[in-house]
């Protein structure tokens, strides 16, 4: 496993992470809880030493089960949880005390401290964010509350998604040591003026959604049947599983490799690019810890590889309705 250095928290974290989301959530159905757990424990094995988890994932079970597996598996690893806004931003316009208050940021963070099993978690990040919110409200005396009693040791935000450039005034302020993105071989908008602006500040970047919920696994075609009530029939409502995997033929045909090999080049890619420290595939069984292992071993791409997937840059918004 190789290691990059978190941005200014000097974080020496895996190159693959383990995004946890899927793990326990009731969005995501057909969770093996015992085979997810075993996961958690080959991941931490094979070297991986940074887990996103969030207090809403499972309403608390999804920290209450990384806190056990890290604690039983006796290795030192990262955890990054979230605070939940006090209400989900359905739409543009939402003010900072509407969403996070310092007041909600601690209470959030204390119940995470216990669903976890820590005295501090290493970082905390706000499970959503607006730049608008720089000069708004107290969150930031939460935060700053959290920091001096020792509660958490590091601050970042997780992006809107495909909204990059909504955090570039929070970065540019210096009041954030990371920011989690989306990042994959179809939205590629990071690189055009986040992630520069991450590397100038020294914030560190955490990828999150590296295959698109699934659609850059290739495992998503038009006759994809997901279970009733799982999020992705929104996601992939419509005419979409069939776009992705079109776009998905599309990819391997011009790169020349078999579909079962799209899944280590999309990680690949994200792994590609200098601004990137840690990547967190939602992983739910071992064999998909071991495929992504794998993947992040292998290290960058060519760059003649790279040349053809900026090709495919294909920048939407499935999480929101058709
Ligand atoms: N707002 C936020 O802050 C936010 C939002 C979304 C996600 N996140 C974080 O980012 C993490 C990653 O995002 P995500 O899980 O939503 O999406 P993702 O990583 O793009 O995709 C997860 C999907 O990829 C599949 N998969 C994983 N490895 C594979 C492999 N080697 N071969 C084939 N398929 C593979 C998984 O399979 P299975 O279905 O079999 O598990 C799952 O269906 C989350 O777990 C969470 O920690 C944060």
């Amino acid at each position: 496993m190789s290691y990059a250095t978190l941005g200014r928290t000097g974080l020496s974290v895996s190159s693959l992470g383990y995004g946890t989301w899927g793990v326990s959530s009731a969005m995501w159905l057909g969770t093996d809880q015992d085979e997810a757990a075993r996961s958690l424990h080959q991941a931490i094995g094979a070297g991986v030493n940074f887990i996103d988890t969030a207090l809403s994932y499972g309403d608390g079970s999804c920290e209450r089960l990384v806190g056990e597996v890290v604690r039983s598996a006796g290795a030192e690893v990262y955890i990054a949880s979230k605070v939940p806004p006090i209400e989900w931003p359905e739409a543009p316009g939402m003010r900072a005390p509407e969403a996070f208050t310092a007041d909600w940021i601690v209470e959030c963070t204390e119940r995470s401290l216990r669903n976890l099993g820590v005295e501090a978690i290493d970082l905390q990040q706000l499970h959503v964010w607006s730049d608008d919110w720089l000069t708004e409200g107290d969150w930031i005396e939460g935060v700053d509350r959290l920091r001096k009693d020792g509660k958490i040791r590091f601050f970042g935000i997780s992006t809107l998604p495909h909204e990059p450039n909504n955090a570039l005034a929070l970065v540019r302020s210096g009041l954030v040591d990371t920011v989690q993105v989306i990042y994959n071989v179809w939205d590629q908008s990071p690189e055009d003026e986040l992630f520069p602006a991450a590397q100038e500040a020294g914030v560190g970047i955490i990828v999150r959604v590296p295959f698109d919920e699934g659609g850059l696994t290739g495992k998503v075609t038009a006759d994809t049947a997901f279970p009733a009530d799982d999020w992705r029939n929104d996601y992939f409502a419509g005419h979409r599983k069939a776009q992705v995997h079109e776009r998905a033929q599309a990819l391997v045909g011009d790169l020349g490799i078999a579909m079962e090999a799209l899944p280590e080049i999309a990680l690949r890619f994200c792994l590609s690019h200098s601004a990137v420290s840690t990547v967190i595939p939602g992983m739910r069984t071992r064999a998909h810890v071991r495929s992504n292992v794998k993947a992040a071993e292998s290290g960058r791409l060519r760059d003649s590889d790279l040349a053809i997937l900026r090709s495919h840059r294909w920048v939407r918004n499935f999480y929101e309705d058709e």
